[in-house]
């Protein structure tokens, strides 16, 4: 009988990836191991780490944060998703420094600075409860450049530097008074004549950094922008090799070059192809065949995850639909015209045609290439999925009764 193994997907798609997993981005690294080198050396940096959503930012915010540690820096890691406001987020960035120490000692010394904000502790330590009166929040927020000095002071001697970073912006980079707080806690830092060894990044889509340069455009000249690219072939292929490496499963070349293609270099994508291929293997080999049904069952909770949303659900027109099932007609990774396509469909489609490219423009299915007119799926699991879905719903025209 053979054994049967149970083993965990090493795979993480969805969640930033642990440090043990972290692969490549050699050259963003550098900078911001630059970065903590100056500061350590007290000068304050300010970094913004940008790229398109699931192309690894917060991953690397994360790694960058155990590379200050172990530099000896305080570090937190705040994620400001729910936020709308500044006291909201004063309340996470000191709830957070508190919470991420995991030294009982400098806990305890930091904690003095905070006696009158905390409400609870729950036993360990291993929770901080902030108030919530907005009020106090309001003094914090005031006092933020004083605050950090004192914490900096009560750490100082074992202590090099602060590593700040404010994750997931997207509430509160709507709110003005974000931009006017940055731009006048970094000037005010510069002009102090007291210098604080304070590492602040800032980690969002380029379109959050957009809107906090429209409320306040000085803050496009404090950022150093660290843009992150699609992962590029070498990198990819180390990414599989790493994974499945660590879990004793070897890939044959022809899976790899299969998956690195459908995951276009995101690793958003390549975690989800990753995760799906593991769990379709059967052996500790992993040759064109699993890939294959991995690719398809990844494209599936591809599919599921990021396009059911937006366009099944958001783009309710029957007519939207039968046009892009016929656009994913067409092989995948190949561009199409719009002229070409135009050919294609009926005089009704036709009409709302323009409309319908702008919006999955808009939504981030497609995008123009360089030449005008013409198009391309943003990565090809999009295709190969809205490719799934029409061949469904032309077997579902064939034979309504059926289920699958
Ligand atoms: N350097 C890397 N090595 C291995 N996996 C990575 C790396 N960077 C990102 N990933 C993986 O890719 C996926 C997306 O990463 P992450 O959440 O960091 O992206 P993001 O840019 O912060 O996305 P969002 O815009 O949605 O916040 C996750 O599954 C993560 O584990
Ligand atoms: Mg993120």
């Amino acid at each position: 009988m053979a054994e049967i193994v149970t083993k965990e997907s090493p795979f993480t798609p969805g969640r930033p990836v642990p440090i043990e997993y972290f692969v490549a981005r050699i050259k963003e690294i550098e900078r911001l191991e630059r970065a903590i080198k100056q500061t350590s050396s007290g000068r304050n940096e300010n970094i913004f780490i940008t790229g398109e959503r699931g192309i690894g930012k917060s991953s690397l915010a994360g790694f960058v944060r155990y590379l200050a540690e172990k530099k000896n820096f305080i570090g937190s890691h705040c994620f400001l998703g729910g936020v709308r406001d500044l006291e909201g987020m004063i309340r996470v960035i000191f709830q957070r420094i508190l919470q991420q120490i995991t030294d009982k000692s400098l806990f305890d010394r930091l904690k003095q600075i905070f006696s009158k904000y905390i409400k609870r502790i729950t036993l360990f330590d291993i929770e901080v409860e902030f108030t919530k009166d907005s009020s106090e929040l309001r003094t914090l927020l005031d006092n933020f450049l004083p605050v950090l000095r004192k914490i900096h002071e009560t750490v100082k001697d074992v202590k090099q530097g602060i590593i700040l970073i404010l994750d997931d912006l997207n509430g509160i980079t709507d709110v003005p008074e974000f931009s006017q707080f940055l731009k006048s806690f970094v000037d005010e830092l510069a002009t102090s004549n007291n210098s604080l060894p304070l590492l602040l990044i800032l980690v969002g889509i380029p379109e959050r950094r957009d809107d906090l340069i429209k409320h306040q455009p000085s803050v496009a000249r404090i950022f150093d922008i660290v843009d992150l690219p699609p992962m590029s072939k070498d990198e990819s292929t180390q990414f599989f090799k790493i994974m499945f490496d660590k879990q004793g499963i070897s890939i044959d070349q022809e899976a790899i070059s299969l998956m690195i293609e459908l995951s276009g270099g995101f690793p958003m994508l390549m975690h989800e192809v990753g995760d799906a291929v593991f769990w379709v293997n059967t052996d500790n080999r992993i040759d064109g065949k699993d890939a294959v049904g991995g690719i398809l069952e990844a494209a599936k909770n591809v599919g599921k995850k990021y396009l059911d949303p937006q366009i099944y659900r958001a783009i309710g027109s029957e007519t939207y639909r039968t046009i892009l099932r016929k656009i994913s007609e067409l092989p995948l990774g190949t561009t199409f015209q719009r002229k070409k396509i135009l050919e294609k469909i009926t005089n009704d489609e036709r009409k709302t045609f323009d409309n319908f490219l702008q919006r999955i423009k808009k939504l981030g299915i497609i995008c123009e290439t360089e030449q005008r007119g013409e198009y391309r799926f943003i990565n090809q699991l999009y295709h190969l999925y809205v490719g799934l879905e029409a061949f469904g719903a032309k077997k579902e025209k064939k034979h309504p009764n059926r289920t699958s």
